[in-house]
Formats: C-alpha cells, structure tokens, sequence
C-alpha cells in the first residue's frame, strides 16, 4: 500500500496544504498572503502563515473524509525564512504530537514532480520560473542538476519591480502581460546571458528608464519579449546538450501565454514535446510538496527533528534522488 501524505507549502506568499496518495488528490486548502501596498514583506507573510496555518490544516483534513495519513511532508527551502520557519514549526508539531515521519521537500524539486506527474512525462528538461526562482534544471545521475540560472533575480521579481515602478499592483505579472498585448512596436533592452546563466536587474532598470521615453504597452511587450527569449534560449541549449525530449514549465511566471507560445516554437522547431500542468499546480501549492514527500517517504528515511532546520538558500542539487533510478 502506498502512504497517504499530508505536505505543507509556505515558502513566500502562499500558505497550502495538500493530501495526497500515489494516485490522487484527496485535499487542497489555500491561504494567500496579500501585501496591501509594495512586494511581499517576508515578516508580515510569516505572520500570515503562522495566522492561517492551522485553519488551512484542518480544512485540508476534513475535506479529506476519512483518511489516515501516513506522513508530514513540509516546504524545507528555498524561501524567505521567516516563512519556511513558520511553515517547519506547524509540520514538526504535527509529526511530534501524531507520530508520523517528518519529511522534508526541496520546494524546487516539489515543483518538477508534481508536473512530472500532473504532465504524465518522464525525464524532462524544466523551466522553473517563479517570483525569486529562475533555473533551468534536468535529472542526471541521481540529481537534478541546474544547467542555468539568474545570477540575480528571479525573472518574477523582475517583473514586479518594474510593475510597482508602473505603478501595477502585486503581483504584477498578469497586468504586463495584458498591457503588452496592445504594443505597436519592439523596444531594444539588455539581453543578458552568460554561458549558460542569465540576469534580469539590467533588464528590469532599463525597462523602468524606457517608460520615459516609449509607451506603457511597448515597454511592457519589450520588456516580456527580451526576457522570456534569455531564458527559452537557455532551456533551448539544456535540451540539446542533454538530447532530452521534454520541455516541462513550472513556476507562477508560466501562467504567461507568451512565454508558453515562444516555448511551444522553440519545442517545435527542435522535435521536443512541451508540457504544460492545470495552472493550480505551476505556482506554489500543497499538493507538490505532498507528493514529492510520498516519493521520499517510499525510498528514503524520514528527516530526525534535529536535522530539520529551515534551508532559504536550498537548491535542487543538494538533493539525493532516490526515487528514480540512476541513468
Ligand atoms: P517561489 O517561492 O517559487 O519563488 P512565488 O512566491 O514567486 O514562488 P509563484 O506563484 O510561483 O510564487 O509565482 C509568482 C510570480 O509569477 C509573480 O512574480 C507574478 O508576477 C508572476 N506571474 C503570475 N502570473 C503571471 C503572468 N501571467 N505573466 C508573467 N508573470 C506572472
Ligand atoms: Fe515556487
């Protein structure tokens, strides 16, 4: 029988938590975090979760029915710490007081596994793109490896710098991608790559600079078509050195549809399939942590207390996969 898991997500603004088996979705409950004015303050979403944590707990479980959960799976890093402590804190509580393994999850793994999955694909190339995530990463040799990523920003970030400076709300994201759709023309901004990395701070300063001189809609289309063409190039380049033929998208940034049609040709042109998850599972979300905890659960040994500590700086190569064989 495989293990029914509960899994806790809450490293930046969205508190979740999901239960899974290896087959289904039995529970998701959600609180998100909304700052009134600015970009996410770390304390006051902290403050959030730590609010919400036991209500959205005990909404996952009812909603649930009659299960008996098997494990406690939790968000480790990357993430704002005073998030991932709150977070850590609820999930160890739980695993003390119920008796249950403690299972902790590399936020960027959970999010190729759960499109793994949702996506039915085995061995893809993934673009994680998220608010302060942008990596490009594929499996090797029982890891998975970053073949590129910012040197400083995640393109998120980038892109709600430049909203606030617009004068959008939080998260700003959607509201560039609307607005760019009425463009007339291409503006020329800094397109960063180095080797296989990329930087959006340039990018994000001289779109700010743009809005002086060019309308709001060419800036914003500038600004996306500049961006989004940096990191499918580098994704472009991951596929064709590790000859793999899979491009999954993951991350709150692949909501974008024009970046999802440049990916689409990039796949295209070079005899790739490109794979798109529900976008309930591309931001941050309960059920990826939950699942990735399952696979764990099922070929590792649960987390002792003490070897718990919250990681924001965690990356996906620190990890040990022992869930899929070594190729
Ligand atoms: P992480 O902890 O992984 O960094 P996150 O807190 O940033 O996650 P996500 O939901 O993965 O959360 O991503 C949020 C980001 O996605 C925000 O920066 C937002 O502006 C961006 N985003 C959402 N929708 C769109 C869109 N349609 N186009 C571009 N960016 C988008
Ligand atoms: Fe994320």
């Amino acid at each position: 029988m495989h293990p029914t898991i509960l899994g806790i997500e809450g490293t930046a603004w969205n508190l979740s938590a999901g239960i899974v088996t290896k087959k289904k979705i039995l529970a998701e409950a959600t609180a998100t975090y909304r700052p009134k004015t600015g970009g996410i303050h770390p304390r006051e979403a902290a403050q959030h979760h730590a609010a919400h944590i036991a209500s959205v707990i005990s909404k996952a479980i009812d909603s649930a029915g009659d299960v008996h959960i098997d494990g406690i799976a939790f968000s480790q890093g990357p993430g704002m710490g005073p998030c991932l402590r709150t977070v850590a804190t609820a999930a160890r509580a739980l695993s003390l007081s119920l008796d249950l393994p403690l299972i902790g999850v590399n936020h960027c793994v959970a999010h190729i596994e759960v499109g793994r999955w949702q996506c039915h694909v085995e061995d893809p190339v993934t673009l994680y793109v998220s608010g302060a995530n942008s990596q490009v990463i594929a499996y090797r040799n029982g890891r998975y490896r970053i073949f590129g990523e910012t040197l400083d920003i995640g393109i998120g970030n980038a892109l709600d710098k430049f909203a606030r400076h617009a004068g959008f709300s939080h998260p700003g994201g959607p509201r560039i991608e609307s607005e760019a759709l009425d463009a007339k023309k291409y503006i020329p901004l800094p397109y960063v790559v180095k080797g296989m990395d990329f930087s959006f701070s340039g990018l994000t300063t001289a779109a700010k600079e743009a809005l002086n001189k060019y309308s709001l809609a060419d800036v914003c289309f500038s600004l996306q078509e500049t961006a989004f063409a940096m990191i499918v190039e580098v994704t472009e380049r991951a596929v064709a050195h590790t000859e793999k033929s899979d491009v999954l998208l993951a991350g709150g940034v692949g909501a974008n549809m024009r970046l999802r049609e440049m990916l689409a040709t990039m796949c295209k042109d070079r005899g790739a399939r490109f794979h798109v998850p529900e976008k309930r599972f591309m931001g941050d979300n309960g059920v990826m942590i939950a699942y990735t905890g399952l696979l764990m659960l099922e070929s590792s040994e649960p987390l002792e207390i003490e070897d718990s500590m919250v990681m924001p700086d965690y990356r996906p190569d620190q990890v040990e996969v022992t869930w899929r064989s070594l190729t």
